[in-house]
């Protein structure tokens, strides 16, 4: 094994591979020999994401899954056809991300940001966990290898608030950065308490903050005053090759194997939000997540939605 083969034989699972930061991590991951799996929700920028990549790195090592992961049935069933179809998962990376500036409901009656951005990692993270903490390795020296989900997060999540009488910001005027920041305020508690729950030798959880990133498709759906001001910011931001470094360091390096329930930004762990640092409010939110997933099954199967 060389330098530039280290991750040869572990199983990467990233969603959101099609575009921007997720592609980028791709790219970076196979560089380095490993096995991904390239999930996405439209099945011809998959295939055209596997063909690129496929002409410079071995086409062995790519595979892909598609799956719209505003609904839950296909997050389920993704989750389902990961668990049968690869014998190990070593990494899942939680990239798919939506910034939408109107409120648009999903299949299931869900708003979509809280949808992609939270509830997906959470039904996926969470069914995925147990195998993937079975499957960490011990090395030749004793030293053991935790399975890693990592979750990418955004500074925005130090701006959410969560009321849980309305989660999906039902409620009033529908702002679209609120309901991101809320998204990711989410997704870092997740992240925090799915940690809380595994032993660190077998599975480590953990944000990954790519910083602000030019160059990717996030803010297509934004209105056109936030598309101006996202030019505007352009120099000030990184590029998407710099952004996908920190989700890739969570993922791979040795140090980053040896935390949990940490928040990483610049390939280093920073604190996140006291919100986002507050058990309580993780634990709260786990229960809350599980009847709002409960209740989703049950109306579903009467033909209702999931609207709250
Ligand atoms: N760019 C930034 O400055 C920045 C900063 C902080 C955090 N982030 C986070 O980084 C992550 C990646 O964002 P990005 O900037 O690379 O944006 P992007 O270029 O828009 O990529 C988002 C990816 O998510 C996929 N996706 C969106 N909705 C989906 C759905 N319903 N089902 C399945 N896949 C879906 C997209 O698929 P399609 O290709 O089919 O659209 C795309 O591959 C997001 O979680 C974002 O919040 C970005």
């Amino acid at each position: 094994m060389t330098e530039h083969d280290d991750l040869a034989g572990l199983t990467m699972v990233v969603t959101g591979a099609t575009s921007g930061l997720g592609s980028q991590t791709c790219r970076q991951l196979a560089e380095r020999g490993a096995s991904i799996v390239l999930v996405g929700r439209d099945r011809a920028k998959v295939d055209e994401a596997i063909a690129e990549l496929s002409s410079a790195y071995d086409p062995a090592r790519l595979s892909s899954a598609t799956a719209d992961l505003s609904s839950l049935a296909q997050v389920r069933n993704l989750a389902e056809e990961l668990r049968h179809r690869f014998l190990r998962i070593d990494v899942l990376i939680n990239n798919a991300g939506i910034d939408v500036g109107e409120r648009r409901l999903t299949t299931d009656g869900i708003e979509s940001t809280f949808a992609v951005n939270y509830l997906a990692p959470f039904i996926l993270g969470t069914a995925l966990a147990d195998a993937m903490a079975q499957a960490a390795t011990t090395d030749a020296a004793g030293f053991r290898h935790p399975a890693r989900i990592v979750n990418v997060s955004s500074s925005g999540h130090r701006g959410g608030h969560l009321d849980f009488d309305d989660l999906q910001g039902s409620n009033g005027k529908f702002r679209g950065q609120r309901a991101y920041n809320n998204s990711k305020l989410a997704l870092t508690l997740f992240s925090r308490e799915l940690a809380r729950r595994f032993d660190p030798a077998q599975l480590v959880v953990n944000c990954a903050d790519p910083g602000f990133v030019k160059g990717t498709a996030l803010g297509r759906d934004l209105p056109f005053g936030y598309q101006v001001i996202g030019t505007l910011l352009t120099p000030f931001m990184a590029d998407v090759e710099r952004g996908a470094k920190t989700a890739v360091w969570t993922a791979t390096a040795a140090e980053a194997g040896k935390f949990t329930g940490a928040y990483v930004k610049g390939c280093r762990v920073v604190q996140p939000s006291k919100k986002a640092r507050d058990p309580e409010l993780a634990a709260r939110l786990w229960e809350a997540t599980q009847a709002l997933l409960l209740a989703g099954r049950g109306r579903a199967e009467n033909g209702a939605g999931l609207d709250a």
